[in-house]
């Protein structure tokens, strides 16, 4: 059912509660997700991106009731990832005629995907169409914000930036507007969000956002392809990507370990417990690895000034654990946090070097040489892990 969004623009479509899966198996929707298309009524009928795959048929029953399918005049894709153009394959049967507006990149990943050759129309950015009553909208490039076919489109006159993945959430709401949702949910998933999806292209974001800024548009609206659209606090969610786009980090300290038989779990809370021993103010967050959700672990990763990983050596390598947790960090391309490794070992105890050498191999500075112990550790060392801790948090 389509809901009014400002003057002729509806939001056309579907939320998703039951989602907690996303990626496949990689990203988790705890609080399920949205997939956001639009409907422009002007002179001109234009619809701005679908919705996935599994919901083309309810969206294919939707939308004849917004708009006869044969007054579509354009369809413009933001992006190509499936959960925006699933749709696309059950619409343009109807409409094949009709043109498509993407990027050049977006040509090939919707070919690449559906393999048709519809009537594409590829745009760059300042490219315009207009579509009556004074209005039309602006094509903006945006590769890598999430993919590099991706796109924004701004509509003139109402001033609404449809910014596809960019500011939006995993967050199921009918509500529409994120000033009408639970803001601590909100913004808990807008951070997650960045840290996993955007924090990989962190520089590109950075331009894209002072690129917009040149561009002096007035932004009144943000209407995101996933969760909430912005309707307040249009700079302050700008300003959030910008500063989470250069080395952002908050006063806080993650602990990551996993462990076999607990002796490195006893490292991990003793050097916790020092830690706090010696700053009363970090936010301090200690995760098991193989129980800990990883996309909560990847961003308080992110909001870190410094990390600390923990492994037992197995096998003369790193429990896998923790082995898929750094190659999950060493994808997000973080910078300026620092770092050291610990963990106990039975005999060769190769874990450990190992953890600082990839540490300092994906770009974290590795202040010390962290904490070894053989065997279970007993008092003494636990102390020492303590000890060890308040050093760490002096350092970092
Ligand atoms: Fe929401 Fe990159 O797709």
């Amino acid at each position: 059912m389509a809901k009014k969004i400002k003057n002729n623009v509806y939001w056309m479509g579907k939320v998703d509660w039951e989602l907690r899966r996303f990626h496949g198996e990689e990203y988790s929707t705890d609080h399920g997700s949205t997939y956001n298309s639009y409907l422009v009524k002007e002179e001109k009928t234009v619809l701005i991106d679908t919705v996935w795959e599994p919901f083309s048929d309810e969206f294919m029953r939707e939308l004849p009731h917004e708009i006869e399918l044969n007054k579509i005049d354009a369809v413009i894709i933001n992006h190509s990832e499936i959960d925006h153009s699933g749709a696309m394959a059950d619409l343009m049967q109807y409409i094949p005629d009709v043109p498509v507006y993407c990027t050049p990149n977006g040509v090939k990943a919707l070919k690449g995907h559906y393999h048709k050759n519809w009537n594409f129309v590829p745009v760059r950015t300042g490219d315009t169409l207009a579509i009556g009553n004074g209005k039309k909208l602006i094509f903006i490039e945006a590769a890598m914000l999430h993919w590099p076919d991706t796109m924004f489109t701004y509509l003139t006159g109402d001033n609404i930036l449809f910014s596809n993945d960019a500011f939006g959430q995993h967050m199921a709401t009918d509500k529409l507007f994120a000033d009408r949702v639970d803001q601590s949910v909100l913004w808990e998933e807008e951070i997650k969000y960045y840290a996993n999806i955007l924090c990989p292209t962190a520089k590109l974001v950075d331009r894209k956002v002072k690129e917009l800024r040149k561009m002096n548009l007035l932004i009144e609206m943000i209407c995101t392809s996933h969760g909430a659209c912005w309707r307040q606090n249009i700079e302050e969610v700008l300003a959030k990507y910008e500063l989470w786009s250069n080395s952002y980090k908050e006063n806080r300290i993650t602990i990551v370990y996993d462990s076999m038989w607990g002796g490195t779990r006893a490292m991990a809370e003793a050097i916790a417990k020092g830690i706090r021993l010696a700053d009363d103010d970090v936010d301090l967050i200690v995760h098991c690895l193989s129980k800990s959700d990883k996309n909560d672990v990847m961003t308080d990763i992110f909001r870190s000034k410094a990390l600390l990983v923990g492994s037992p050596s197995h096998n003369k390598c790193l429990l896998s654990s923790v082995a898929a947790a750094l190659e999950e960090v060493r994808g997000l391309g973080l910078t300026g946090k620092k770092a050291a490794a610990f963990g106990c070992y039975g005999w060769s105890g190769e874990a450990q070097a190992r953890l600082s050498s990839i540490l300092k191999d994906t770009g974290f500075d590795v202040v010390d040489e962290g904490m070894k112990n053989i065997w279970e550790p007993n008092n003494d060392i636990l102390d020492a892990c303590i000890e060890y801790g308040k050093a760490f948090a002096l350092k970092v």
